[in-house]
């Protein structure tokens, strides 16, 4: 069986692919230093004979040994965590990165990198295909998150190049589902959050720009078939739902599911918030034959379920 090393294994995605991984008989190896990732996420697979996991920063070092596959998911992701981390994102998506590779490099394994459409910055093209450059503040607070996964990717495509080590790139749009934190700070576990402790939902603007939200098992199964298929090197892909929906429209949603009085409160939007955000995900149908099936009131229904026993009322 292959042999994996998955970097940021106890954060939200992470504790998804592992046990994806897990259950395919794969062995993994898990790294994390629990910045915004958790030890019950790790816990949940200590039993599973296939699984080892070391607690480590991989901007220090990293677990050597023979791999066959490297993913790296290690940064925090959401805009709280790491307006919260502004240094530590930055190294992790630079230093970090650089060391998964080195050992990408020794090993032979195919490295993955999760990258993020945040690259794409605050986009003047809709939707957002692969060849697109792009709209960033290289200064402005978010920078930190968005420069470093663009220096990932520079990174990443340098090692390709000069070094012929394999790698794929995947841009991941907004996804959800359980494990992601509830004090994480976007925008399904806030109104999850809020609705469940009685609070007004926060809603920044008028609520009008859109998301799109990939249920985290079609991001799983995405992931994996970059990660496994053949003649990939150095393919960049997006990957996330096309369903675009306005945040008025989500808070809506969850108001309905959990069955609680309409409450809002509307904010500033903060800066550099980007007003719309939806994949082309063409190539990842052509490349990959993926596409999202869980439809959204459905993934949202799970997920909201799941917050509902983690916040620990009604
Ligand atoms: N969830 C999304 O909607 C989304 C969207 C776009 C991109 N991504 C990318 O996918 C990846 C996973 O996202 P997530 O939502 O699971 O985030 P997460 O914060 O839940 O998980 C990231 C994990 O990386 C770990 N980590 C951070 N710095 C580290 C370091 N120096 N050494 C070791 N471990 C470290 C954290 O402790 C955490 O467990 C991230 O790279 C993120 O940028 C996620």
């Amino acid at each position: 069986m292959p042999r994996v090393l998955v970097a940021g294994s106890a954060g939200f995605i992470g504790t998804h692919l592992t046990g994806y991984l897990l259950d395919l008989g794969w062995e993994v190896v898990g790294v994390d230093n629990f910045s915004t990732g958790k030890p019950e996420n790790v816990e949940r697979y200590r039993q599973r004979p296939n699984f080892t996991f070391y607690e480590m920063d991989i901007t220090q070092e990293v677990p050597e040994g023979d791999y066959d596959y490297i993913v790296n998911l290690a940064s925090p992701a959401s805009p709280k965590k790491y307006l919260s981390l502004p240094v530590d994102t930055m190294l992790v998506n630079s230093i970090g990165v650089k060391n998964l590779l080195d050992l990408a490099k020794e090993t032979g394994a195919t490295f993955l990198l999760a990258s993020t459409s945040e690259v794409y910055g605050d986009p003047l093209v809709h939707p957002q295909p692969e060849d697109y450059w792009g709209n960033v503040n290289p200064v402005g607070p978010r920078s930190v998150y968005d420069e470093g996964k663009r220096f990932a990717e520079a990174i990443t495509m340098a090692y390709y190049r000069y070094d012929r080590v394999p790698v794929r790139i995947a841009r991941i749009f907004n996804t959800y589902g359980p494990f992601m934190d509830v004090a994480d700070g976007r925008i399904i576990p806030n109104f999850a959050y809020q609705a469940l402790t009685g609070q007004p939902l926060t809603i920044y603007g008028d609520g009008s720009q859109t998301r799109s939200f990939c249920y985290v098992s079609d991001m799983v199964e995405g992931l994996f078939r970059l990660l496994t298929y053949e003649g990939l090197d150095g393919e960049v892909v997006n990957l996330g739902n096309p369903d675009e929906r306005t945040v008025l429209d989500v808070a809506r949603l969850v108001v309905k599911i959990y069955g609680v009085p309409e409450s809002f409160t509307f904010l500033p939007l903060p800066q550099d918030d980007p007003k719309r955000r939806k994949p082309d995900i063409t190539k990842a149908k052509r490349l990959l034959k993926w596409e999202p099936k869980v439809p959204f009131e459905k993934g949202l229904r799970r997920t909201l379920e799941w917050y509902k026993e983690v916040v620990n009322v009604g």
